[in-house]
């Protein structure tokens, strides 16, 4: 399809272990079409962390035994974010979200620039000059994301990004995702362990279970990012779905 972003088919990946396979991720699909969310949810230990690695790129032989299709987009923009947010504490705020362009050696002027906006858009320009210890856990995660941002990448990826904010600073950073993705076309594959937020950010939400990690649905959630969605009847419903499936899951792994 010429809108297709991220392809995956019944990918295997097992962890090599003093010189035995441990499997981590057994016959995984994954389609993703260009401007398109997906969340993935499934208890600790199911393998959403490989299968963002996976994604990134990360992995390297050595490490892992990969079977099947990976059609990841490799020769596209593409950034990661981490759960622990990255930032190095001896940098200020600025140097910290110019490091991901540094890295790529594109820390020009005009680069620069769209640093410099994105602060702005993300309401951090004023602590450029800070350091992460002098942040709240939000704003930390905003200078994250700001990293991630001025590589103007069409791929977002995320892990479990937003577990150790505040209730109300975590909703207020998942609509300024939904708000990102919307403006600038740019797709999302989020990782979190969060029903509700699976739900709310992922026109498509992967469940998986574990023992080794397993797609065991996919729910089509076409409503996700509608304005007012996180009030609605359907997202209840849509929660109480998810729910209902992890727990079979759970039960099924046992
Ligand atoms: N680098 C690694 N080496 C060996 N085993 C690993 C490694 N990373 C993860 N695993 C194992 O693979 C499985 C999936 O882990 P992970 O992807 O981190 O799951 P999740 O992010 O869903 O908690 C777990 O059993 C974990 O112990
Ligand atoms: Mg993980």
């Amino acid at each position: 399809m010429a809108n297709e972003l991220v392809k995956i088919e019944k990918l295997q990946v097992s962890y090599k272990k003093s010189g035995s396979l441990a499997p981590a991720l057994e016959s995984v699909d994954l389609y993703l079409e260009q401007g398109q969310t997906c969340t993935v949810i499934g208890p600790s230990g199911c393998g959403k962390s490989t299968l963002l690695f996976i994604l990134a790129g990360l992995y390297t032989d050595a490490e892992v035994e990969i079977r099947g299709r990976v059609l990841s987009p490799e020769k596209r923009r593409m950034a990661l974010i981490l759960q622990d947010y990255g930032l190095l504490p001896w940098k200020t705020v600025w140097d910290n979200a110019m490091l991901g362009l540094k890295i790529r050696g594109m820390s020009n002027k005009a680069k620069q620039g769209i640093l410099e906006k994105v602060l702005r858009d993300l309401g951090i320009w004023e602590f450029k000059d800070r350091f992460p210890a002098q942040l709240s856990g939000g704003q930390r995660q905003r200078v994250a994301i700001a990293r991630a941002l001025a590589l103007e990448p069409e791929l977002l990826l995320m892990d479990e990004p937003l577990s150790s904010l505040d209730a109300l600073t975590r909703e207020a950073l998942q609509e300024l995702l939904l708000d990102i993705c919307q403006k600038t076309k740019m797709s999302l594959i989020l990782v979190t362990h969060n029903i509700e937020e699976a739900v709310l950010l992922g026109r498509q939400v992967l469940i998986m279970s574990p023992g080794p990690g397993r797609i065991l649905n996919v729910l089509e959630n076409s409503s996700a990012g509608n304005i007012g969605y996180r009030n609605q009847q359907a997202y209840f419903e849509q929660c109480l779905k998810v729910r209902k499936l992890l727990e079979r899951g759970i039960n099924d792994a046992c």
